[in-house]
Order: structure tokens, then sequence, then C-alpha cells
């Protein structure tokens, strides 16, 4: 175990967050809640984080609501509890404030999938072809892109483009494909998958509906074409817990990540929620490994010392600043 501050640092690049021994009994939560105020910190999280680091969140919300507040936050720093392109996304459009992340390799297959120099070349395969990516792309990925969209705002960009225009859609290929079918498109698409996405069991959750008939089946549109096919509602993180508050039913078959019921669990306690089941028949869970290697412990060190940090050179910064902003701008009406 790393007692120093200076090995913790210099371990730091392959741990992803610094290891130093917090002294037992520490409460997390007076600590966290001071260094905010010591700090003017302000605490981001995505609903895909664990409940206790969501009850500590000055703002919680799905990707684009939490782009839009990291724009326009005025704290010094930003502790991003969600994964690094999110964080990196609050840089890119907020430079001057500090951005921390709990742990540096909160990563996502998806944005995995897809190097700059990668779309580089498939660009060259498709002369004349707009980039539109998901926001779960890295800088470089935005750099070369066009427009960003998010699950919240996908559709509504996708339709103000010329229908006649070419359009490549990175790197989501399951979100992508179901944009195509909402929107009339033949958008070209980038071959990357969400891993948690892509372990739900078509069979099982059918097992699932048969067994709760009262249930609805509301998913989120990373999951595969097999399992969009037995919804009632697709949508973003934010759109489905306002499903579930919102529909007279009283039971959800809920196909995303589990630390979405949270929420959905709090703003709407009468109702039974059922999370989906996935392919591996040993788990039951739905999981991101990647959300989930933040924990209290990280955000409190992070906040200590504000590492990790999140630094971008500035020249991909203005480039990538750009087709967030068209985001931002295209979607201002999108909830
Ligand atoms: P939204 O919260 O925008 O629906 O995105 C889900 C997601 O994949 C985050 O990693
Ligand atoms: Fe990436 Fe999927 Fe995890 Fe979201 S849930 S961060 S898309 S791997």
């Amino acid at each position: 175990m790393n007692t120093t501050l200076e090995s913790a640092i210099r371990q730091l690049p392959e741990r992803g967050y610094l290891e130093i021994d917090i002294p037992k009994g520490t409460d997390l939560i007076y600590e966290i809640n001071k260094l905010r105020k010591e700090k003017n910190a302000v605490i981001l999280a995505h609903y895909y984080q664990t409940g206790n680091i969501q009850d500590i969140a000055d703002f919680l919300g799905d990707s684009l609501q939490l782009a839009r507040a990291a724009e326009k936050t005025n704290a010094d720093m930003i502790v991003f509890c969600g994964v690094h392109f999110m964080a990196e996304a609050a840089k890119i459009v907020n430079p001057t404030k500090k951005v921390v992340l709990p742990d540096i390799k909160a990563g996502c297959s998806l944005a995995d999938s897809c190097s700059g120099e990668e779309l580089r070349a498939f660009k060259k395969k498709h002369p004349g072809a707009i980039v539109v990516s998901y926001i779960n792309c890295n800088a470089e990925v935005k750099a070369e892109s066009d427009i960003i969209v998010t699950s919240s705002n996908a559709e509504h960009i996708i339709n103000s483009i010329p229908k006649e225009q070419k359009v490549i859609f990175a790197p989501d290929k399951n979100l992508g494909r179901y944009l195509n079918e909402k929107t009339g498109r033949n958008m070209i698409l980038w071959d990357g998958v969400c891993v948690v996405h892509e372990a739900f069991s078509m069979e099982r959750i059918a097992k699932q509906i048969y067994e709760n008939p009262e249930a609805k089946v509301i998913a989120h549109p990373e999951s595969s074409k097999e399992v969009l096919s037995l919804t009632d509602y697709i949508g973003s993180t934010s759109n489905m817990i306002n499903y579930v508050v919102n529909d007279p039913a009283k039971e959800f078959i809920v196909v995303t990540e589990e630390g979405v019921l949270h929420e959905m669990r709090k703003k709407a306690p009468h109702k039974k929620l059922i999370p989906a089941l996935v392919q591996d028949e040993s788990c039951s869970c739905s999981e991101c490994f990647y959300m989930k290697l933040n924990t209290l412990e990280k955000i409190y060190l992070c906040m200590k010392y504000e590492l990790p940090e999140i630094i971008i050179e500035e020249s991909l910064r203005l480039k990538a600043l750009k087709s967030i902003n068209k985001m931002l701008d295209l979607s201002k009406n999108v909830k």
C-alpha cells in the first residue's frame, strides 16, 4: 500500500487513481462536503454511478445534461463522476476549470473502439460524408467529427441534416442502426458497441416478459436490434427515468446499466423495477465496469489532491469544441 503522496503520484498513470491510505473511521461524506466548499467544487454524476455517489452529486444527469452543466458551472473544480470521455467533454467546454476524474481508467468500450487516426482513414474511404459522432468518443474523434450527439438529441440533430447529405455515424453501430431506422437514413456505421448493452440476452428478457406480463420493457438505444425489438419504449437514461415516472404502468423491465434504477426508485418508489438479464447466467448484473471504478474513497482523494486531472492540448480542444458546440446549438430545445 502506498503511504506517501510522491509514490502514489508516480504510480498514478499505471494505477489510474491515487492510492493513499485514508485513516480508519474517516467520514468520507463529511470530508467530501468540506472539500467541496473549500475548493468551490461541483460534483457532476452520471446515472450509471453507484447510488452513494449519485446521492452526493450537485448535479445528476445523462450525457447531454452533464455536458450542459459542465459548460455552465461557475465552480473552480469539476469533479466528474462518470467516465473519461465525459470528463474530457467537460474540460473541452469549460477549459479554465480544473476537471478531475476519480479514476482515470474509467474508460468506455465505445470510445476505445475508434481512434482519431482510424476515423481519418475511414473518412477517406467515404469522401463527401460528414461525420456525426456519439459523445461516447475521445477528444481526437470529436476533433475529426462535424457534429456530436447524445442519445437524448441524436434523432433531432440527424433530422436537421439534409436527407441527401452522406453521413458517417461513429462509433456505436447499435445506436446508428436504430437512428437509421428512426430517421429513414442510411448512415455509414462505425463498428463499435457498448459492452454493457451488448451483454443483454434476448432469450432471457423474453422469459422475463413472460413471467411479468404486466411489465413494460424500456431500453437504451445502445442495445442490440434483437433486444430493442422486445421493447415498449427506447430512450436515453433520463428519458427512461421520465418514462417510468410518467407512464401509468406499475412494472418495468429495465434494459440498461443498473445504476439508473437508483434514481427510478427514488422518483417512483411505488413502481416495480426489474433489471433485464444478461447472457451470462452466472451473473444477473448489468454493471458498467468502467463506471463502477469510481468510489467515494477515490472521489475524496481526487478532490483533496486534485488528481487525476484531465488535460487536453489546446489545439485539439478547440477542434473538438467545434463539434460539441454544434451539438449544443442544434439541441437547445431538447430536454
Ligand atoms: P445517456 O446517459 O446519455 O443516455 O448515455 C448513456 C451512456 O452510455 C453513458 O455511458
Ligand atoms: Fe461505455 Fe457502455 Fe459503460 Fe456507457 S455503459 S460508459 S457506453 S461501456
